[in-house]
């Protein structure tokens, strides 16, 4: 068995040139001379021997960033030596001024929309007499003039600013809609709470302003205020975020600090504000790992990122990265297959979780993510317009989150729960020794698989995943999460995650930390009628059934390789909201759901 702490023997680079000795891991797999592997994949760009996949960056810069996390995240000229340290988060804390006391760069009111009334033609105004009209007064209209202008109307998400004219006041101040007074709640039903859209939009203002000191006042809000801060803190820290980290003069905000004001005795403010860090700093691993392009985000870069993991939460992380033979020792035919067509190694990652005075009576756990660092289609190569090739680095999304999560858990440290962070990373390409159509493989637990077609890949990594959990790790209930068909997007678009599961306890905690981590999750039918298309003459099973109900069917082929009578099992399809095409952005979604899934099964 490899430890990962040989991921950091590979060498540094200076002037292109390999300082440290090659690792026995990479001269094996390659079959091939050092110098010439480390040619081929060190100057991807410019030799014949790699391809530039589509979504590649076109980068030319080494060694742009360092940060706590150091460097040797990325062994390829051309691309960028990229930080995965989390940018440093603006300071949320009470402040002892009220309203019309404090002086800064940027104060945003935050109303629901009660507080406005119809104003004849005009939109809406002020109401009289009330704390906002008094605040208004007090800026001498400038509020008045936000509602004017910008047509607010106190809609949840809505926002604007103006500057205030004023020597003894804010440079700027500005309204921030909270929607309807009965819907705002720190844990909605369904979706993130409307106070993290008031830090979201704190957030996007002083980007927009250039504001180094903000701070906030909510009118009005008789919830947990220490809970209310961790909801806003959440949505400053993670709302405005865009790409910076492959762009050669990133655009970064300003912002250092935001003043809470009116939260009372600022009771239960810190810890919810500390709590809502901590999670940010999951959510924008997953975002980093998802959004950097296939030549940057390798499997070896998802097995160097789980080591920083595991380095910062020495006490109850521990990792082990199974390399390609140890996978082959475990028989994982299935991902070894998806495996083969690429030049770069699988990394099969495994972090366990265990507390620090674990008592040994810990409820046994895993979540397992799909990691496709780039998914070609393989030989049913993903060709056209919309056949999304250049945006496959996406698809490791499921395995990204599992690194967030595992991330949020170290730090979280929670009781009662050994929790195995599992992620079946590897490339999907095509080679002279790639899988085909027609392949039959087998996977770990001895099933055998047809393959009809080399774009069902993930569930092939996933399937080795799933076994491995329940074989080597004794748990009693397992979370997959992929970026896995299409067609779940069909069915539920960009915004909406679908659950599968056969068991209504796990739906049930499932869907209660994906209300607590304010994600969207449906639960979809596991129609086992559907499972007559997954059927082959030759094999058990083949990988691709009936186009219809591709999610459903995706899921049922998972199933197979859960043992359900004694194992609970539960697989999220994120391929919609992992990330957002329109945007070129990746969310970091799922990582706070299954955080929060195994922080609660601890406790519960
Ligand atoms: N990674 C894709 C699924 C995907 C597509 C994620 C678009 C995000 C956006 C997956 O490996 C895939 O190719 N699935 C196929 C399955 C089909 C061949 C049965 C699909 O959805 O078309
Ligand atoms: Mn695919
Ligand atoms: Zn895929």
């Amino acid at each position: 068995m490899l430890r990962a702490s040989r991921a950091l023997l590979r060498p540094q680079l200076l002037n292109g040139l390999p300082r440290r000795p090659i690792p026995r891991s990479s001269r094996s797999v390659c079959h091939r001379s050092a110098a010439r592997h480390l040619g081929a994949s060190l100057s991807g760009f410019r030799r014949g021997g790699a391809v530039n996949r589509p979504g590649d960056g076109a980068l030319i810069r080494v060694g742009s960033s360092r940060g706590i996390y150091g460097r040797g995240l990325n062994r390829i000229v051309g691309a960028m030596d990229v930080s995965l340290e989390p940018p440093p988060f603006p300071s949320v804390a009470c402040v002892d001024e009220g309203p019309t006391a404090w002086t800064g760069d940027l104060l945003g009111v935050a109303v629901f929309d009660d507080e406005l009334e119809a104003n004849g033609e005009k939109g809406k105004k002020i109401k009289a007499g009330g704390d906002l009209a008094a605040l208004d007064e007090h800026f001498g209209g400038a509020l008045s003039d936000v509602v004017a202008t910008f047509d607010f109307g106190g809609k949840a998400g809505s926002s604007a600013f103006v500057r205030s004219g004023m020597a003894s006041a804010p440079v700027r101040v500005g309204l921030i809609g909270m929607g309807a007074r009965d819907k705002a709640k720190i844990t909605p039903e369904y979706g993130a709470s409307v106070f993290a859209s008031v830090g979201a939009a704190m957030a996007a203002g002083a980007k927009a302003n250039k504001s180094k000191a903000a701070a906030v006042v909510l009118l009005g809000v008789g919830e947990d205020l220490g809970a209310v801060a961790g909801r806003l803190a959440s949505g400053l820290f993670l709302g405005a975020y865009e790409v910076t980290r492959f762009k050669a003069k990133p655009a970064l905000s300003p912002l250092e600090s935001v003043g809470l004001i009116g939260f009372g005795g600022c009771e239960g403010v810190g810890d919810a504000v500390e709590r809502a860090a901590i999670e940010a700093r999951g959510v924008m691993l997953t975002r980093y790992l998802v959004e950097s392009p296939p030549n940057v985000c390798t499997p070896a870069h998802m097995a160097d990122a789980a080591k920083l993991i595991a380095d910062k939460f020495p006490d109850v992380l521990s990792l082990k990265v199974l390399e390609r033979e140890d996978c082959e020792k475990l028989k994982m035919g299935c991902y070894l297959a998806v495996a083969r067509g690429s030049i770069k190694p699988p990394k099969f990652i495994h972090m366990t979780y265990k507390p620090k005075d674990a008592t040994g009576n810990e409820k046994k756990i895993a979540i397992v993510g799909k990691g496709i660092t780039f998914d070609s289609g393989g030989y049913n190569l993903k060709a056209g317009a919309g056949s999304l090739i250049e945006s496959m680095k996406l698809d490791m999304g499921g395995a990204g989150a599992v690194l967030g999560a595992a991330m949020i858990v170290g730090a979280l440290a929670p009781a009662g729960v050994e929790a195995h962070f599992i992620g079946a990373c590897c490339e999907n390409m095509i080679s002279q020794d790639a899988y085909r159509p027609g392949d039959v493989i087998t996977a770990s637990n001895g099933k055998t698989v047809e393959i009809l077609n080399t774009d069902a890949e993930g569930r092939l990594a996933l399937c080795d995943g799933l076994v491995y959990a329940q074989e080597q790790c004794g748990v009693e209930a397992v979370v997959d999460t992929a970026t896995l068909t299409g067609a779940c997007i069909i069915a539920l678009g960009g915004n909406v995650g679908g659950l599968f599961t056969p068991s209504d306890s796990m739906a049930a905690q499932i869907k209660a930390a994906s209300q607590t981590g304010g994600e969207k999750i449906w639960r979809m039918p596991l129609e086992e009628e559907y499972f007559e298309s997954l059927k082959s003459p030759i094999a058990d099973v083949k990988n691709v059934g009936s186009r219809w109900g591709g999610a459903i069917i995706a899921a049922l082929f998972l199933k197979e390789f859960i043992k359900t009578d004694t194992v609970k099992w539960a697989h999220l399809d994120i391929a919609g909201p992992a990330f957002q095409l329109d945007k070129g952005q990746a969310t970091g979604f799922c990582a706070r759901t299954l955080a929060h899934w195994v922080a609660q099964y601890g406790s519960g």
